[in-house]
């Protein structure tokens, strides 16, 4: 059986008031009783004793059963609260004034009887009630002594039987009913009252138990839900516990399902990159494939120059196939954060200057200017010249590609404040509004790209983004279409 938080704190009230409620009566009851029996002994602390000394019989110490049950007799008729005894010095009952029937006991104990003569104060001592086996009363006691020798005490009980029954009868008393009654009206109204502040208190806990199983009903999927909105003044009190959970449930309820749809995306891009890349290998493979079998198959057929033609062709897959699967490594190596930073300090210009060697073929062929500003070039920075080399080379065989036989492509570098800044500026074709935003997403190739022989997968740019984020760069691009483009790197400066 389901128990709300409300319906617990409930039963646990009702119940601690009940037993507070039984508590309080018993304890009133108990506390009436005994502050009524501690005045009635005080009271009549020394009854036993002035009775003991008045009497002209008990006060030389004379035993005589017949007069003194006499005189117990007359004394009951003044005083029908109180029961009087004579008894022995070992506390035998030897006189009273009573029907015998009624008495229970034919002995009482003495002890509590020399506690109250030698420590008055510690009344209510409760002694033997001789009308009962078990029962105990409240009394006066006196010793009787004739010639000094202790002849015997004089017991009185208070408040005997009579009395008994007359107070419980008082006890029923209509006012003391009422009053009872009033003491258990207000207990029930402040358990009710405690009842509904509860629940007024526990309803935001409720509406949010419900709000969580709603979307675990759904999988946490924050769309199919409404969320409530904590926080406000919905309850009075602003920024208690209770809104504070709830606006942080929200939170991380919408944090979730970013991540997860991030991670849903991921997982996209990552099985289109995947498909795509299989794509990219298996177009050389199969090329190589089908010229090697026609080797293979027709090999006595062919001239000389055409086995090097294709063997030639054959290279050139080899070498694509190659070229793409150190791409696809490196790429993963990057993503996977297995990666080294080697910093040192060394002279910007000169490495600038070898990765434009190994350009210089291809411009010359493609009659494009590849120059150096400004010139010399004296920086010393603070960085990894092989990840820096990768990234140059990859920007400079771009800009090559996009740029037009007779174009341009300067590399500035530029003093800022603790770095420089390297710049890969071409005026070849430029790049579109709607491309540049995607250009550095693995296997992205513009609407601009250049398709040679399928040689170029998109990557290079990835990868060089990549790259330079494990040296703490930044690569930007600036491009306009029809109008060249200018990528831009920052290097920190040596220090
Ligand atoms: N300098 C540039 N001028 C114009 N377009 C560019 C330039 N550099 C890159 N692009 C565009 O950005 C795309 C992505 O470049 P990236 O270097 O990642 O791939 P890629 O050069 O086509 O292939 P890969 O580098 O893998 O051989 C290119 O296909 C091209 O469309
Ligand atoms: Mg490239």
């Amino acid at each position: 059986m389901k128990i709300s938080l409300y319906q617990r704190l409930a039963i646990t009230l009702c119940a601690a008031f009940m037993i507070m409620a039984s508590l309080l009566i018993w304890w009133s009851n108990s506390l009436v009783q005994q502050s009524k029996y501690q005045a009635e002994q005080k009271l009549h602390l020394h009854l036993a004793e002035h009775l003991a000394h008045d009497n002209p019989l008990l006060q030389d110490g004379v035993y005589d059963k017949a007069a003194l049950e006499n005189l117990f007799h007359t004394l009951m008729l003044l005083g029908p609260a109180f029961e009087f005894y004579f008894l022995d010095t070992q506390g035998n009952i030897l006189t009273y004034s009573a029907d015998p029937a009624k008495i229970k006991r034919q002995k009482v104990s003495l002890i509590p009887l020399k506690k109250l003569i030698e420590q008055p104060q510690k009344a209510p001592i409760f002694g033997d009630d001789p009308r009962g086996i078990n029962t105990s009363k409240i009394f006066s006691a006196s010793p009787i002594y004739q010639d000094e020798k202790l002849q015997g005490y004089l017991y009185i009980i208070i408040g005997g039987e009579i009395y008994d029954s007359i107070f419980s009868q008082v006890q029923d008393d209509k006012n003391l009913q009422k009053y009872g009654a009033f003491v258990l009206a207000s207990l029930a109204l402040l358990l009710l009252l405690l009842l509904v502040v509860f629940h007024y208190f526990t309803r935001p806990v409720k509406e949010l138990a419900e709000q969580m199983q709603a979307l675990k009903a759904v999988q946490f999927d924050q769309t199919q839900v409404q969320l409530k909105q904590w926080g406000d003044s919905n309850y009075g009190i602003d920024h208690n516990e209770v809104n504070f959970l709830g606006a942080t449930f929200n939170d991380m309820v919408l944090q979730i399902n970013q991540q997860l749809s991030l991670l849903t995306e991921n997982d996209r891009v990552r099985r289109e990159l995947l498909a795509h890349l299989s794509h990219d290998l298996r177009t050389p493979l199969a090329t190589m494939q089908g010229y090697i079998e026609t080797l293979a198959m027709k090999g006595d057929d062919l001239s000389s120059a055409e086995k090097q033609d294709y063997l030639a062709t054959v290279q050139r897959n080899v070498s694509q196939l190659k070229r793409l699967i150190d791409q696809i490594f490196e790429l993963a190596h990057l993503e996977n954060g297995q990666v080294t930073v080697n910093l040192e300090t060394f002279a910007i210009g000169e490495l600038l200057h070898d990765i434009m060697s190994k350009f210089t073929l291809k411009t010359a062929n493609k009659n494009i200017s590849l120059t150096l500003q400004p010139q010399p070039c004296q920086f010393m920075v603070f960085s990894d010249i092989a990840k820096l080399e990768r990234i140059m080379t990859n920007l400079l065989e771009n800009a090559i590609r996009h740029t037009d036989s007779g174009g341009e492509i300067v590399i500035t570098v530029t003093h800022l404040i603790a770095e420089i800044k390297v710049s890969v500026t071409d005026n070849g074709s430029g790049i579109s509004k709607e491309d540049i935003a995607y250009i550095f997403d693995a296997r992205y190739r513009a609407s601009n790209a250049i398709e040679d022989n399928t040689q170029h997968a998109g990557l290079g740019l990835a990868i060089s983004q990549k790259l330079s984020r494990v040296i703490n760069s930044e690569l930007m691009v600036k491009s306009e279409l029809g109008n060249g483009s200018s990528f831009s790197l920052s290097i920190p400066l040596q220090s």
